[in-house]
């Protein structure tokens, strides 16, 4: 789809992007890209990472990619630095590398839990803590008229309610997005740094959805899906190209929700025409009084 958006709007930005090299992240490296911004991206696999990299550039999209693991201290800083010394500066960090498979919890061993949590919650936190000198205002690279950078985490909306077999990504998103909302308390005043989320509801075409989609979602139910339609990687991207840009420029601290309504919904628990005429008896019920007086008599 063509974006809505002017595609200068991330011009002489550059953003680096954990899970960059694959599903929503590289859509997101691809959107940034075409809006102008110059692309690093994270990934564990090099070959991944590679052919990313060759789709960028054949865009004409200046692209470097860089492999190393966010649960690694030493990989976050040196790929950091790596796009810092290949670009100049960095602007957008992008945290959209996360772990998951469904298990329930007798069968997770703790270890299953601790690394979807140092994957998705601490690799956030270890990538915005290596990064935060190049971003803050004034960090190197940035002009003295630039505002400070921006960091987005990709977040979910598993941990609203509850859902089965997710406990472990449930738990380390909500901590995602309490970072989200501590870094835009204390980075935004201390440095002038914008930080926010984005939850994704179930996006086709992504190892997200061929996972862990449960058959409804896949096939789109209505009862449980208001828009009736899996959201595309291109929903994500968007969201992600307005929060980074000067469009978002007044939004800090908060996590978007692109579901198209899903985590709201539940089962319709009884149809429309039955509740008004439920609703009609119940109603004349009520304007009789327990006396037995109709209450227009009251
Ligand atoms: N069910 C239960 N436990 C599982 C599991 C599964 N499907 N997959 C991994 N684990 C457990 C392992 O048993 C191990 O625990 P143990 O040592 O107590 O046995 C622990 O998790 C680590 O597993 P390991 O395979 O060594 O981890 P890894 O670092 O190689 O990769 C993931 C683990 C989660 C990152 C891997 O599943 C993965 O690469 N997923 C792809 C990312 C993805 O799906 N992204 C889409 C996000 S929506």
């Amino acid at each position: 789809m063509e974006s809505p958006f002017k595609p200068e709007i991330l011009k002489g930005k550059v953003a680096l992007l954990t899970g960059g090299a694959s599903g929503i992240g590289f859509e997101i490296s691809t959107q940034f890209g075409k809006h102008g911004a110059s692309i690093a991206v994270m990934g564990r696999r090099k070959t991944v990472v590679d052919s990313a990299v060759s789709s960028l550039q054949s865009l004409g999209i200046p692209a470097v990619g860089f492999a190393g693991d966010v649960r690694k201290q030493e990989d976050a800083k040196r790929v950091i630095e790596s796009t810092v010394k290949h670009f100049g500066k960095l602007d957008i960090l992008v945290n959209s590398a996360a772990g998951n498979f469904l298990v329930s919890p007798e069968d997770l061993s703790p270890n299953g839990f601790k690394t979807v949590m140092d994957i998705d919650s601490v690799g956030t936190f270890t990538m915005c803590h290596e990064a935060i000198n190049y971003l803050k205002k004034g960090g190197p690279g940035r002009s003295s008229d630039d505002s400070g950078g921006i960091i987005l985490n990709i977040s979910a909306t598993l941990h609203y309610t509850a859902t089965w077999y997710q406990i472990h990504v449930a738990a380390a998103k909500a901590a995602v997005d309490a970072i989200t909302r501590n870094l835009a308390l204390e980075w935004g005043t201390d440095y002038d740094i914008r930080v926010n989320g984005i939850a994704p509801g179930p996006i086709g075409d992504t190892a997200g959805v061929r996972k862990l989609g449960p058959a409804e979602i896949k096939s789109g139910t209505r009862e449980i899906m208001p828009l009736f339609k899996l959201g595309e990687k291109w929903d994500i991207a968007v969201a992600a190209v307005y929060l980074a840009s000067d469009a978002g420029k007044f939004v800090n601290g908060t996590t978007l929700v692109v579901d198209g309504g899903q985590w709201l919904s539940g089962p319709r628990h009884m149809p429309k025409e039955e509740v008004k005429m439920l609703s009609r008896v119940v109603e004349k019920r009520a304007r009789v009084a327990p006396t037995g007086v109709p209450s227009s008599k009251l």
